[in-house]
């Protein structure tokens, strides 16, 4: 059976002590409670062997937020999944949105970054979904199910199965207006659709898929209620021990 699953991207937000600090606050309230769901940490590459050391793994997983298109070498300024891997993080964000935009991720580029990652070891967790004007133009399904063929498809099922979706609309994130539980539903029940045709019902029912887009505590229970939404990736609210439990709690 699939997990539920809540993970912060701390996105470029905290210093190394802040995210240590945040991290240690959130594993201890974590010590003393029985939770529901899985929980993953993305802070930024700087903190993720400090984090990963402060951490209880059977509390808390520690994501990184992108990794390399390349395995190794001559290039400057990159971090490579195996480096990543080094630091004791079990998954990597891959395809988040604000990569496609402000970095120009290409599907393609975001399927090498998929392959390098699950040869490596580390779970993707692999975020699609549409701008605005492709929603206004009812374009969404389209390319979603895009997304998702030029950059998943070619995975055979077993790695496949290592990989978790987060569905991120680009006009819910950062922006205080959610998905309605209507239209992540449909979105999050078409995926689940569109795995069963490719891997079949197994793969299709065993696969996380999360929400990501202005989620706080105040809206995380009405989305988490719904039959294909498995939790949430979670971005603002994520910086603060207080919201994050608040949406963690909702399950
Ligand atoms: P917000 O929760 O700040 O809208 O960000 C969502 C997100 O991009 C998570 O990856």
């Amino acid at each position: 059976m699939r997990k539920n699953i809540v993970a912060g991207n701390w996105k470029m937000n905290k210093t190394l002590q802040e995210g240590i600090h945040l991290a240690e606050e959130l594993n201890n309230i974590l010590k003393n409670k029985k939770v529901s769901c899985d929980i993953i940490l993305a802070p930024p590459f700087t903190h993720l062997a400090s984090i990963a050391q402060v951490v209880d793994p059977k509390l808390i997983k520690v994501a990184a937020q992108n990794c390399s298109d390349k395995e190794q070498g001559a290039y400057t300024g990159e971090v490579s999944a195996e480096m990543i891997k080094s630091t004791g993080a079990s998954h990597v964000i891959i395809g988040h949105s604000e990569r496609r935009q402000y970095y120009h991720e290409t599907n393609e580029i975001i399927k090498n970054k998929i392959t390098i990652a699950l040869k490596t070891g580390l779970n993707p967790i692999f975020c699609f979904g549409e701008l605005l004007a492709e929603r206004e133009s009812n374009r969404h399904f389209e390319v979603v199910k895009t997304q998702l063929h030029e950059s998943l498809f070619a995975l055979s099922p077993d790695d496949f199965s290592k990989i978790v979706l987060s569905y991120e609309p680009v006009w819910a994130i950062g922006t205080g207006k959610n998905a309605s539980v209507e239209q992540a539903e449909e979105i999050h029940a078409f995926v689940r659709q569109e795995l069963q045709k490719k891997y079949g019902q197994q793969v299709a029912n065993d696969t996380t898929i999360l929400y990501g887009g202005s989620c706080k505590p105040s809206n995380a229970k009405e989305l988490f209620s719904s039959a294909d939404v498995d939790g949430g990736l979670i971005g603002g609210a994520s910086l603060v021990a207080a919201d994050f439990m608040g949406i963690i709690e909702s399950f």
